[in-house]
């Protein structure tokens, strides 16, 4: 398998994680299996969001091999991390769920981060779809844990900041050597009253394949609130740009819809 790969990238609040959870339900929805859901932001949230138990991290398993190499054990290391890793790897009902957790210094970062990366590009092949949710910010696309991707989601809210931040991000991930085959922007959050300048402010970024707008939807901002998953059943308001914003990803021609 090929293992589509596709990550989420966008400042802090953006909307990275409830985005990447809406994917993985339309993907659900429409047959898409097997399909791996990866938390890779140290601030993990993804499986609150999804409504799953968190389970064990890649960060944890640091620990658990400094305790292995203290005791005697005759079990070589390379199996008692493989061992380890499927052990993090977490089953559920329609995907797996990997999480990166929370490494506790710069060097225990770039360890775990190290990890997580060799891991991910060895299991991705067993997927279907990868879906990425990263750290916020843009200090991690240096340090990417995937350096392959079939589709960056750039995700943004219509603010001027917002989008200013997109086009950092999106400058960045041209000047590193990352392998994107393609960038696509959500704009995240439109209210009722529109994007605003959002296009023009997106203007001249000539790599951009598509800027989707995925509305305001107050099922998914109520659910965050009220600590409600986004499960099968959320998000209906914005399930349509969803739907868009997946097929694009996966680089599938846009359906053409007429009156
Ligand atoms: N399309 C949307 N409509 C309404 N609220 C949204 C939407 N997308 C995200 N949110 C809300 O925005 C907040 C931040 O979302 P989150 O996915 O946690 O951001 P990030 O992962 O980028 O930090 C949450 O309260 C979430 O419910
Ligand atoms: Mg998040």
């Amino acid at each position: 398998m090929n293992g589509t790969m596709i990550a989420f990238s966008g400042k802090g609040g953006a909307g990275k994680t409830t985005t990447t959870a809406m994917m993985l339900r339309h993907l659900i929805r429409i047959g898409q299996k097997p399909i791996l859901a990866v938390d890779a932001d140290p601030n993990a949230t993804l499986a609150l969001t999804l409504g799953v138990e968190p389970g064990g991290t890649i960060a944890d398993l640091r620990d658990k091999m400094g305790e292995a190499a203290a005791s005697d054990s005759s079990v070589p290391k390379d199996r008692l991390m493989n061992q380890y890793l499927a052990e993090v790897l977490e089953e559920h009902d329609g995907f797996d769920l990997l999480t990166m957790g929370r490494p506790e210094g710069p060097k225990c970062y770039c360890y775990v981060n190290g990890l997580l990366r060799r891991y991910l590009s060895l299991l991705r092949h067993n997927y279907a779809v990868v879906l990425v949710d990263c750290e916020a910010g843009m200090e991690y696309m240096s340090r990417l844990v995937v350096d392959d991707i079939e589709t960056l989601v750039l995700v943004a809210e219509p603010s001027p900041i917002g989008l200013t931040t997109i086009r950092r991000i999106y400058e960045l991930s041209e000047s590193l050597n990352l392998k994107v085959g393609r960038r696509v922007v959500a704009v995240n959050k439109v209210p009722p009253t529109g994007a605003g300048a959002a296009r023009e402010k997106l203007a001249g970024l000539d790599k951009l394949e598509r800027i989707i707008e995925v509305p305001l939807d107050p099922d998914l901002a109520g659910r965050c609130t009220r600590g409600e998953p986004v499960d099968a059943q959320a998000g209906t308001v914005a399930r349509a740009a969803i739907d868009e914003l997946t097929r694009t990803a996966l680089g599938q021609a846009a359906v053409i819809t007429r009156n």
